[in-house]
């Protein structure tokens, strides 16, 4: 159907039909569904008609190639226009071959791994009748409290960005209507949700325009600029209103000035939920506004249905709004190629060869390898020799609880535990003897005296310890963000013996470490690694592979320095060198202000030694970029796979700048004993930053470039960027020119 056909169709589409086409419901709602009519708790409240079922848009939350179908054909039976249904679901990281939580993806810095990962899960999702995804969630973070950081990529704005490009490809593919193993994506959770405040989720965010552009902005950007069809809104408030009913930020920014013409959904009952964020007296209200912010679809509350039909007859909407709601709705349907083909890729033949298939599994083994971060290895305790007698204990040592949040379509029996992974590893399955140890958060005497048996006759203990899913993921936020108290205790008591413990970690936020960094010899950070986890951790314990990770977010020392993130400014009293004993400087008395393991980090049972680095000059020009090389040698004993980072530093801004900022990265892959040149372009478009007005570019100075193996240990390189007119012999510098000459110099809006 052309757009032409579309408009016609909304002509003669009545008021209510409109307005029930913006409503989206989860499918006990519909008829043929698996649960159909077991409408309980809030659901019910929702006074939905069958009317307005029959006339909705969407089903949210069910997959099924059977189920959808019987679905879609009821529905289509009764909708007088034969408008086909929109099925949406959060397919995270995975659908049934659960990939590593998104925040371990972020750690593989593997944007291929990344798309793939998508591509898998759209297949899959798409073969079982899913046509949207509600992802990629690409919400910056930087409190680890916050238990949604998990779903998050990290709290880099440009690993971030890259990230969210590589999932939308993923998703997407490069055409909807033809290529009916890709899901379209939906970019969430638009704004700023990351910021809630003391890390607990759905809680207020407030920051300023210019940090909302610099930081968390470019992210959801990156995905529209990749062609990301929807948007999803936040819970949260950004400049003191609800994200779903904030005009300033959902009608002005994204749609009129980034000229987003896609659909646009609230959050699981965020319309609603403008009455007790207490900006809307009533549901009537809170559709007003949620319409006039530009929200097309409101997701599980019934507020569009049941007042704007009224608010258009009295003249307070106009119906001009409606439509343009459901034309975006009715394009992506087109888009879907839904009304030639309203089943889609759903196919129940299909779906059994390609869902959980071998070769999604041994993609989802592959990311998880790379997603793993060492974070400490020392006295040799990693890689285990094969023929060592290991004794494998912890909550995680056998359980199936390794794929994490957002994962409902996973199954945790079929995924590969450690101990199994361990033994098939092993040389003999009897060099592993496996002992709970102590539950998540409970230790008893018997499950102590089972471990120390386990124990008493190996080479060497590795831990499985962590958090469950449910500590993390929405809702779930912690204040102490230590390892629970039994665990604490059961490594305390293993350390005890006086044999080597290597650590295997499961969560999905970075823990304040105490007790655990100091005390193991060894931690692996294994995060919630998806259904291959127990094989990919096996195979990085006994050296088949080698831990290439590197931390998206920051370990902090203890939780009370968070938020702690590595591109952060400097202050007008940074702290000098750790002896220099001031008082009067930005710093705690009783901490230090670096995080435990920065951003970047990640070891390997390599060792990388990077060379000089060599710039190209000591000045650059908008036209001429500057060439960073650097040599990087392989001078351990193992194949390794190494992210050599870019950073830069620009010393003097109109505002202030972070002390790093990420700017580029290269994996390299070298045999023992290999080097290879790496090479960066470093180019102003690199400089620029949100200005005072709110402009962004760059400015003419002094700039530093870094490049290393993480966010801390850099080498760095001193440039200038010049532009601008030259008086007696000095350029002037971007910080004095002030808004005119920025304008000159070619902004670029974000
Ligand atoms: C979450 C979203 C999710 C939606 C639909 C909400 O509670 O915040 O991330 O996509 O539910 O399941």
């Amino acid at each position: 159907m052309d757009n032409q056909q579309l408009l016609t169709m909304v002509t003669q589409m009545t008021l209510e039909e409109k307005v029930a086409q913006l409503m989206q419901l989860a499918a006990p709602f519909f008829e043929g569904a698996e649960g159909e009519g077991q409408i309980t708790g809030p659901m019910k409240s929702m006074g939905v008609t069958e009317e307005m079922v029959r006339n909705s848009g969407s089903v949210l939350g069910y997959a099924g190639a059977e189920g959808t179908i019987a679905v879609q054909k009821a529905h289509l039976k009764k909708n007088r226009l034969g408008i086909p249904l929109l099925f949406m679901a959060d397919i995270v990281h995975g659908f049934k071959t659960i990939f590593p939580i998104p925040l371990a993806i972020g750690c593989s810095w593997d944007l291929p791994l990344a798309e793939r990962s998508a591509e898998i899960a759209a297949r899959e999702a798409a073969v079982s009748g899913v046509h949207v995804t509600y992802a990629p969630m690409v919400d910056l973070v930087r409190d680890a409290r916050w238990g949604r950081v998990m779903e998050s990529t990290g709290e880099d704005p440009y690993l971030n960005s890259e990230l969210a490009r590589a999932f939308v490809r993923g998703f997407q593919g490069q055409n909807l209507r033809e290529d009916v193993q890709r899901v379209a994506a939906c970019v969430k959770h638009f704004a700023a949700y990351g910021l809630s405040e003391g890390g607990r989720d759905y809680n207020t965010v407030d920051l300023s325009e210019w940090q909302l552009r610099e930081y968390y902005l470019p992210a959801y950007r990156a995905a529209l600029d990749e062609g990301c069809e929807m948007v999803m809104t936040s819970f949260n408030t950004v400049d003191g209103v609800p994200a779903s009913g904030n005009t300033r930020l959902m009608r002005k920014l994204l749609r009129e000035e980034w000229g987003f013409d896609g659909v646009l959904i609230s959050d699981w009952g965020a319309v609603k939920e403008l009455i007790p964020h207490g900006v809307a007296e009533d549901e009537a209200e809170a559709a007003y506004k949620a319409i006039q912010a530009g929200v097309d679809i409101e997701m599980m509350t019934s507020c569009y249905v049941h007042h704007l039909p009224r608010l258009v007859r009295e003249g307070r909407v106009e119906e001009e709004i409606i439509d343009e709601a459901v034309l975006r709705i009715l394009q992506l349907k087109e888009r879907l190629g839904l009304f030639e083909r309203p089943h889609r890729g759903a196919d129940p033949e299909a779906e059994k060869e390609i869902v959980f298939c071998a070769e999604h599994r041994a993609a989802a083994r592959e990311l998880a390898e790379k997603s793993c971060v060492l974070l400490k290895n020392e006295r040799g305790v990693l890689p285990l020799a094969r023929g060592q007698r290991v004794a494998l204990v912890g909550p995680f040592a056998q359980s199936g609880d390794i794929l994490g949040p957002w994962s409902w379509t996973g199954s945790r029996k079929d995924a590969v535990r450690l101990d199994t992974a361990m033994k098939a590893a092993a040389a003999e399955p009897g060099d592993i003897s496996v002992a709970e140890g102590s539950g998540i958060e409970a230790m008893t005497e018997a499950q102590w005296a089972e471990a120390a048996r386990a124990a008493a006759d190996v080479d060497v203990i590795v831990l499985a310890l962590g958090e469950s899913s449910e500590m993390s993921g929405e809702a779930g936020s912690r204040a102490d963000i230590t390892l629970p108290a039994a665990q604490l205790e059961l490594l305390r008591r293993m350390k005890a013996l006086g044999k080597p413990v290597a650590v295997v970690l499961f969560n999905g936020r970075p823990l304040d470490l105490r007790g655990v960094y100091d005390t193991a010899d060894a931690v692996l950070e294994a995060w919630f690694p998806g259904s291959e986890g127990g094989a990919a951790i096996a195979a990085l314990l006994y050296g088949d592979a080698n831990p290439s990770g590197r931390l998206s977010m920051s370990f902090p020392a203890a939780v009370g320095q968070i938020p702690v993130y590595y591109n952060h400014f400097s202050t007008g009293r940074p702290l000098g060198a750790p002896d220099a004993q001031e008082r009067y400087v930005s710093h705690y008395l009783d901490l230090p202000n670096e995080p435990l393991l920065p951003f970047g980090f990640g070891l390997s049972y390599t060792t990388f030694i990077y060379g000089k680095p060599q710039l190209s000059g000591k000045i650059m020009t908008p036209d001429r970029p500057l060439e960073l090389s650097v040599v990087l040698t392989n001078a351990g004993p193992a194949e390794g796979e190494e992210t050599v980072q870019l950073y830069i530093r620009d010393w003097v801004g109109d505002t202030v700048r972070p002390v790093k900022e990420l700017k580029a990265f290269a994996k390299v892959r070298l045999a023992a004993g290999e080097s290879s040149e790496v090479r960066f372009t470093v180019t102003e478009q690199m400089l620029r930053y949100t200005h005072q007005n709110l402009e962004f570019a760059s400015d003419a100075g002094q700039f530093s470039v870094f490049v290393g193996p993480n966010s801390r240990d850099a080498e760095e390189l001193r440039f200038r960027l010049e532009k601008g007119p030259v008086t007696s012999g000095i350029r002037l510098q971007g910080a004095s020119l002030g808004n005119n000459q920025h304008e000159q110099m070619g902004s670029e809006m974000r």
